[in-house]
């Protein structure tokens, strides 16, 4: 049987970090208000020096140095990022020049928050038909510039940060490895019923014009963000999400070594945690020193719990998320 596996791991962030006592210069804020609501202490914002692609393409560049591998080693590139460096085209072109790499393809997945698992989707599925050997994946964020970081945005300024996560996946084979090892399952999932609830508006080709003075003027450039009825949502798609991959493999809770949750907020991660019935040394989040860095959490997540020591040989993993659109998902994976 063949199957993806995650062969490797990397991740940038912007220099720069910005306390929660820093937005309170810019804004009505406090650091408790966001330490008590999200669980963030700090989070990281690019100087006007680096795009999202720039994060992507480091990040990648450790992932395939990590593999042992050189970018002309990859077979194709998918990149998921809500926060693209330009309308068109898709963000993977310019990280793919970057990375020097050329004529593979770039697949840009715009699945925001759920956008990693969406990619990793895809990428699990082409490595297992045997279209390709070697996927890169990259979530790459760069949400600074298009947060309102003033008081008009507080409700959301102070939960996003700037990132990028990349991974390579490549084929394993039951001959090479343990029956089960790798990518087992991805299930992904939307809802469009709550489309507007965490959104920009603007610009759009819905609109003629698709942008307009007054759009900037009233702030529909920028997210705008309904956190409750995200937040009802998300506890409950997440755990929904993680029964649905431990059912397909015939696995139960008591089975998962290690539970990474998209890193949206502290305490949504903390309630999956409760719905779920998980000890604390079985959930990692690293939320508290990036914000929600959106398609990038989840590897950068995963990059810094195996650096930590946390993820062993034969643990079995599982991966979370749920996002703007409304969308979610689960990955489950033999590490
Ligand atoms: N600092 C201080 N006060 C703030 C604030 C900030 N940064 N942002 C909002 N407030 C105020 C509100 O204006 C409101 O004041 P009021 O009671 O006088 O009207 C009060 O805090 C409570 O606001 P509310 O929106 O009801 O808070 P909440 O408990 O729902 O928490 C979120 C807000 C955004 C933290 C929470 O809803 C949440 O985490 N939602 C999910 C968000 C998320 O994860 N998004 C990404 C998903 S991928």
């Amino acid at each position: 049987m063949r199957r993806s596996h995650i062969l490797s791991t990397g991740f940038r962030v912007p220099d720069r970090v910005v306390t929660n006592e820093e937005l309170t210069t810019l804004m009505d804020t406090t650091d408790e208000w966001i330490q008590q609501r999200s669980g963030i202490l700090e989070r990281r914002w690019v100087d006007g020096s680096e795009a999202g692609s720039d994060l992507g393409a480091a990040a990648a560049e450790m992932a395939l140095e990590r593999a042992g591998l050189r970018a002309r080693d990859v077979d194709c590139l998918i990149v998921a990022t809500l926060s693209p460096d330009h309308f068109f085209p898709g963000t993977g072109v310019f990280l793919q020049r970057k990375l020097g790499i050329k004529d593979i393809p770039c697949l840009d997945v715009r699945n925001q928050c759920s956008g990693f698992l969406y990619g990793l989707s895809v990428a699990d599925a082409w490595i297992r038909v045997g279209q390709y050997e070697r996927v890169l994946l990259v979530g790459t964020e760069v949400h600074s510039t298009g947060l309102h970081r003033n008081d008009a945005g507080r409700d959301t300024a102070v939960l996003f940060g700037d990132g990028a996560g990349a991974v390579v996946l490549g084929a394993v084979t039951e001959e090479r490895h343990t029956r089960d090892r790798g990518v087992l399952s991805v299930h992904i999932h939307a809802d469009g019923a709550h489309a507007e609830k965490l959104w920009v508006e603007a610009p759009s080709s819905a609109s003629d014009p698709f942008i307009s003075h007054e759009d900037i003027d009233e702030g529909l450039t920028r997210p705008a963000m309904q956190g409750r009825d995200v937040f009802k949502h998300a506890i409950v798609r997440m755990p929904e999400a993680v029964h649905e991959a431990l059912a397909a493999n015939d696995y139960s809770v008591d089975d998962i070594d290690m539970l990474i949750p998209h890193q949206a907020n502290l305490r949504i991660s903390q309630a999956v945690q409760k719905i779920l019935g998980l000890p604390d040394d079985r959930v990692y989040n690293n939320i508290q020193r990036y914000g929600n860095t959106t398609a990038a959490s989840i590897p950068i997540a995963l990059h810094e719990c195996i650096e930590e020591g946390r993820l062993h040989d034969g643990d079995l993993l599982c991966l979370t998320a749920f996002g703007s659109g409304f969308t979610w998902g689960s990955a489950l994976i033999r590490w």
